[in-house]
């Protein structure tokens, strides 16, 4: 039996880890090495990807274990240089596992291209005429990409819309464009470009401009919940805790902008780690966020008649599983270890880590402080910056955290006791 359930994978030696998800996973002797090569990233590759290259840049790769989503399990990367998420998420998922795991759901995976048309002396009748005419626009869309349709992907519709700006009033044609297991950008690009000539036509007016991809991926959207039972968080006064702080990020950009910053520290970290780009993500998170004219919390979170939490979320997740950067030789087995078989799926994953990381966040402020938790990871830091190896480290770490000193002097000397009393 696969199972996603693994206590205590954090004192496993790496390669006992590497043994398990090499299991679990069924990776090849070739795809562990690539695991322990930091990425296997090979210089030529690098300079194939941009301009200018000169070297390649690795990050820390953690799994996080507990998570059963729509009833299967996962061990998911995650790609991070910060401590704490990954014990966070896989924390918090051994909770929602108490409570039934993580059910996802998605949208197809719709991508919007946006084509930018002004100096239309009539907008609305040209957003009549655009709409009347949209299967003339779809076609030359479709035109471009005769795989991504024979994939049952390719444009599926338009929406036209006429905004007020500084300038003037503009008309902007959306190109639904289905981009199946690819994020997209550049074939909702290349169709963005090939239909504007046919947009200026049918509008009969103006100029085009802008011919792009937008962020706000809205018809490309995961949600998740879980319930997190009471009993298992910590009781009722740890719930309170957690939806007046929720109450806080629903009234106060400030503190809302931390709160969505710890879910992307989940979801970012997952999309590092299969080569999407976290820079879309973000920004269509953050937009996405302030979709109602108003910065608003990703999650939500509520009380059952149980007095159990329950927490939601829903986020725009355009990423691939093709295409892209995948090819990265990290991505690939990461996206192996996931084990995810669409787009769709690795963004129901992302909103269940998104979650389970919120989740992870909000329990402690509202009860230790986060500090604690980073303190144990930098403790160890600190007691190897003193020389202590192996076990040691973890024993030094644990005497320094206790005494409140997370010093490299203070570390020095606990180690030196500890190695006289051996
Ligand atoms: C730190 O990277 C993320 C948190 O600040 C998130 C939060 O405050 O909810 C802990």
């Amino acid at each position: 039996m696969r199972s996603s359930r693994i206590s205590d994978f954090y004192k496993l030696s790496i390669d006992e880890r590497l043994k398990i998800i090499k299991e679990f996973s069924s990776l090849t002797d070739e795809e562990v090495e690539t695991l322990k090569n930091s990425g296997g990233l090979k210089l030529e590759d690098a300079d194939r990807m941009i301009e200018n290259a000169i070297g390649a840049f690795s990050l820390p790769v953690g799994i996080a274990v507990n998570f059963v989503i729509n009833g299967k399990d996962y061990l998911i990367p995650m790609a991070i240089e910060e401590p704490s998420v990954v014990a966070g998420a896989s924390n918090a998922a051994r909770i929602a596992g108490e409570g039934g795991g993580f059910h996802a759901s998605s949208t197809e995976p719709i991508m919007i291209a946006q084509v930018q048309l002004v100096g239309v002396q009539d907008p609305n009748r040209a957003r009549a005429e655009l709409l009347s005419r949209k299967e003339e626009i779809l076609k030359i869309a479709n035109e471009q990409d005769p795989l991504l349709l024979s994939l049952g992907g390719g444009a599926k519709d338009i929406e036209v819309r006429v905004i007020d700006t500084e300038m003037s009033q503009m008309i902007i044609v959306h190109l639904l464009v289905d981009t199946r297991d690819a994020m997209g950008p550049n074939v909702v690009n290349t169709m963005a470009e090939a239909v504007a000539p046919k947009i200026r036509e049918i509008a009969d007016a103006g100029t085009v401009y802008l011919r792009i991809v937008s962020n706000l991926a809205v018809h490309r959207l995961a949600r998740a919940w879980a319930l997190f039972p009471s009993k298992t968080i910590g009781g009722e006064d740890v719930v309170d805790g957690i939806l007046y702080a929720y109450a806080f990020a629903s009234a106060d950009p400030y503190r809302c902008a931390t709160h969505n910053k710890g879910i992307m520290n989940g979801i970012a970290a997952v999309v590092q780690a299969t080569a999407n780009d976290t820079r879309a993500i973000e920004a269509g998170a953050h937009a996405f966020a302030s979709i109602h004219g108003r910065y608003a919390p990703l999650t939500c979170w509520e009380k059952n008649a149980d007095g159990d939490l329950v927490g939601s979320i829903e986020v725009p997740v355009a990423v691939g599983i093709v295409g892209g950067a995948t090819r990265h030789p990290q991505a690939k087995v990461n996206l192996k270890i996931l084990g995810v078989k669409s787009s769709r799926e690795l963004g129901e994953v992302l909103a269940a880590v998104g979650l389970a990381q919120n989740l992870a966040a909000l329990r402690a402020l509202a009860t230790v402080g986060i500090q604690r938790g980073h303190m144990r990871l930098h403790a160890r830091n600190i007691a190897a910056m003193a020389g202590a190896k192996g076990e040691l480290i973890d024993k030094v770490a644990e005497i320094i955290v206790r005494e409140k000193k997370i010093r490299v002097d203070r570390a020095r000397e606990v180690l030196e006791k500890l190695v006289a009393k051996k």
